[in-house]
């Protein structure tokens, strides 16, 4: 399975290489279902996630605008997630024990938040040399807040939510390399 997308992470580079010159004119128009087809392989959760993230994307566009929209909304999840931890502890309800971990967790998140801006910007702009590493990245901000949580605690379901976003997103070596 990681053979099979590595091939095809290098035949889309081989075919972006040759077309260089063509503002991100990188590949055929496709239908947002079938773009989550690719990114999510055979796993059903990966598709229905995509599928919500792309519901109010074009009929068909190239799969770097899905992967642009697919940023954008992981970008959204982000602040919200944000906004609520730093609503949680303005409003005192996280015990002691628990607010190093959400003040973890929004710092963790400014970086990811980072990330998917970079991510946006060098995705409209057809530059695709750094995406993987912003995408690893940005995971690893997820994961990373993730440990710190105490299960049940409200930020933690949020925090799982935004980990499947990211990795619609991120399963798109697929999207653009
Ligand atoms: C990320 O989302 C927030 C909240 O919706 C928004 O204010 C910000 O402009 C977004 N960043 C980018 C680069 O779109």
């Amino acid at each position: 399975m990681a053979g099979a997308a590595l091939t095809l992470v290098a035949a889309l580079a081989a075919a972006m290489s040759i077309v260089g010159g063509e503002a991100c004119n990188q590949g055929d128009l496709m239908k947002w279902n079938e773009a989550c087809l690719m990114a999510a392989g055979n796993t059903v959760e990966l598709y229905n996630l995509c599928q919500e993230m792309l519901q109010h994307a074009p009929d068909a566009a190239e799969m770097s605008e899905y992967a642009r929209l697919a940023a954008r909304f992981t970008n959204r999840s982000y602040s919200g997630t944000v906004a609520a931890a730093q609503r949680l502890l303005a409003g005192g309800s996280i015990p002691a024990g628990q607010r190093p971990a959400y003040r973890h967790c929004v710092e963790r998140y400014s970086t990811a938040s980072a990330q998917m801006a970079s991510v946006m910007a060098e995705l409209a702009s057809c530059d695709y040399g750094r995406l993987k590493q912003r995408y690893v990245d940005a995971k690893a901000a997820m994961e990373s807040c993730g440990r710190e949580l105490a299960a049940g605690t409200p930020l933690a379901a949020m925090n799982a939510a935004d980990k499947g976003w990211t990795t619609v997103t991120h399963s798109r070596y697929v999207w653009a390399p």
